[in-house]
């Protein structure tokens, strides 16, 4: 079993406001950028055989920045470009693994860089168990309403049995790149994660426990949160 990594950074990150420092995953928390810390965990996890960023054309310069503030990761990375959807990027990224030296793969979003070794043990640990499809996720705690259009709550909506899906979504590696391939030539390209991929191509998908630090830093103010839980040594 050896593992390759897809590390997802081509997004525009619209949410967060536009911002001198450029998209959300080059703005600096800690005092370098959010890239640069997801990339160090994996080039820290002993198992990750081979790293593909998958960037935008209009972000080189920021990449190379960024790839100077991390850890060295030599041959082990590749970086390629990526598409108009985190999906196109995906694929962009998977295309670009040796899959002659790679038998699984996990796919990361650039802009969670506080996934714990621990999830990646938990993933290692089903892939060893024979999973194809592991996706970290974390119990649903509050009560979920949905609403109407005037912004009233039409119903309460249970959630039992709900869960909140992070990255590294992990797989097989041949078993996702079909299920990719197939989605992309049947005119699909706006899956917002990779398990709904395999869901969608017939794989089962094993959950592992996630973790609440693992955030999506996705809106100005989950920036601004990450940067004092570095710069203050928080959990
Ligand atoms: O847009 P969203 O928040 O879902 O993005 C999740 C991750 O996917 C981010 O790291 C973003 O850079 C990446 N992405 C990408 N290519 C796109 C859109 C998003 O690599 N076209």
């Amino acid at each position: 079993l050896s593992c390759g990594v897809v590390i997802v950074a081509a997004g525009r990150g619209e949410r967060a406001g536009s911002h001198a420092e450029g998209p959300k995953q080059y703005r600096r928390i800690g005092g370098r950028p959010v890239i640069s810390h997801t990339l160090d965990l994996f080039v820290n996890w002993p198992h990750a055989r081979h790293i593909v960023i998958v960037i935008h054309p209009d972000d080189a310069a920021l990449f190379e920045t960024a790839r100077a503030a991390a850890l060295p990761a030599g041959e082990r990375l590749t970086v390629v470009h990526g598409g108009p959807t985190r999906q196109q990027s995906v694929l962009a990224g998977l295309e670009a693994l040796p899959a002659d030296a790679v038998s699984h793969v996990l796919i990361q979003d650039a802009v969670r860089p506080f996934v714990e070794p621990a999830i990646l043990e938990r993933t290692l640990a089903a892939f060893q168990h024979g999973a194809r499809a592991v996706l970290p996720a974390v119990a649903v705690a509050d009560t979920l309403k949905r609403a109407d259009a005037n912004g009233n709550v039409a119903e309460t909506v249970s959630r039992s049995g709900l869960f909140a899906a992070q990255t590294p979504q992990s797989f097989h590696l041949a078993t996702i790149l079909e299920a990719h391939r197939r989605a992309s030539a049947s005119g699909r390209t706006d899956f917002t994660d990779d398990a709904s991929i395999a869901e969608w191509a017939g794989v089962r998908v094993h959950l592992v426990e996630g973790s609440a630090g693992n955030v999506k830093l996705t809106l100005q103010k989950d920036i601004a949160m990450a940067d004092q839980r570095l710069s203050h040594g928080l959990p």
